[in-house]
């Protein structure tokens, strides 16, 4: 076997491994062993991850004597709907499951939402392993058991709190993404500096550019560290009653240019993710609880990967400041009607607050949407 890192997520009963190295895949087999049993695995992937790691995956399981199914959906974000659910459980309760079945969800968030969410639903929960194979779900969205759909009336609003038995992050699937999905998980991972690890954001001005660019040791590291940042959260704080916001960091502002937009591809997570995260320095640096430097040093970091940090880059799109802000009073973050802001005091120095100042606030999602 490949040489891999492992990581504990400590949660009792629910604790599990997240293993991370370069061509882990033709090794799910082994990995896999210790959960599934004899009424074996269902696979859920989408087509395009399905035509580049699926053959591994089923002949890996293979070698181990593992039977299995698999479930295909289109890929897309189109496919976190009741729709794709329903086809998928209907799918898999057809093959003839039993409470022994293990669901594999194979590939990016989508399907990791998606899987888990079928996963937790079928004969009111049923193990499942995660196989992220892009950058944002192995730094952020395969670990934390957070599983789900959307609605009409917005993301992840359909969704349950289900734990994954392993997470297996095999870096070197990465080199088969575009460079925009790198970067788009990319934003991720300068999260996890920006929340509480200065000592982590520098090294990240020292190597992103190796990180970014392929498979090998900065790349493994960078989810390392990220992973074992979420690891370290979601085992403080399971179900996002506390600590495990701060993950949310510059996702409130972010949210609602994804949402302004409708999802439809103009814009990914991540980037807007990264434009989120400048505001919420941005602002805090107004409000006189930041240094105003600090700003500029994200602001030139992100740039400098080559992610967006402005609203106003995204051509062709003229921005409302008022529709952007009720997009955010719709989302899950609100509590009590008030929405629980991830403020910072710097970088690495993020807490949360409901003390937000409004009038600062819209004056830098302005500067963010204005052309200069
Ligand atoms: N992606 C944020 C969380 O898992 O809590």
């Amino acid at each position: 076997m490949n040489s891999a890192e492992t990581l504990r997520v400590d949660l009792g009963a629910r604790s599990y491994d997240i293993v991370i190295g370069s061509g882990l895949l033709p090794d799910t087999g082994t990995y896999v062993a210790p959960f599934a049993r004899s009424a074996g695995v269902v696979i859920v992937t989408d087509a395009a991850v399905a035509k580049l790691h699926l053959p591994t995956v089923q002949a890996s399981l293979d070698q181990a004597g593992i039977a299995h199914h698999c479930v295909v959906v289109p890929a897309g974000e189109a496919s976190k709907s009741f729709a794709t659910f329903e086809s998928v459980v209907e799918q898999v309760l057809a093959l003839g499951i039993e409470r022994s079945t293990l669901i594999i969800a194979l590939g990016g968030g989508v399907i990791g939402d998606l899987a888990g969410y079928v996963a937790a639903s079928l004969l009111r929960g049923l193990d499942f392993v995660q196989i992220p194979t892009t950058l944002l779900s192995q730094v952020d969205s395969s670990v934390g058991g957070k599983t789900g759909i959307n609605s009409r009336s917005g993301k992840n609003l359909v969704g349950a709190f289900h734990q994954p038995r392993l997470v297996l992050a095999d870096t070197a699937v990465l080199d088969t993404l575009p460079k925009r999905e790198i970067l788009a998980g990319y934003a991720e991972v300068a999260k996890y500096g920006l929340i509480d690890d200065p000592e982590f954001f520098s090294w990240l001005e020292e190597n992103a550019s190796a990180v970014i660019a392929k498979d090998g040791e900065e790349r493994k590291q960078a989810v390392m560290r990220s992973c074992a940042a979420k690891a370290r959260i979601v085992s403080q704080d399971e179900r996002e009653n506390g600590k495990r916001a701060l993950l949310n960091l510059g996702h409130t502002f972010g949210h609602s240019f994804e949402a302004e937009l409708g999802y439809d591809g103009r814009l990914l997570h991540g980037e807007a993710v990264a434009m989120g995260m400048v505001i919420a320095h941005d602002v805090c640096a107004a409000m006189g609880m930041a240094p105003a430097q600090d700003t500029t040093r994200i602001v030139a970091h992100l740039q400098n990967v080559g992610l967006p940090v402005r609203a106003a880059e995204i051509s062709g799109v003229h921005w409302d400041v008022d529709r952007l802000i009720s997009h955010m009073s719709r989302d899950k973050k609100v509590r009590d009607g008030q929405i629980t802001f991830v403020m910072t005091r710097g970088i690495g120095k993020a807490f949360t607050s409901r003390e937000m100042d409004v009038g600062k606030m819209r004056s830098a999602i302005s500067r963010s949407c204005q052309n200069r």
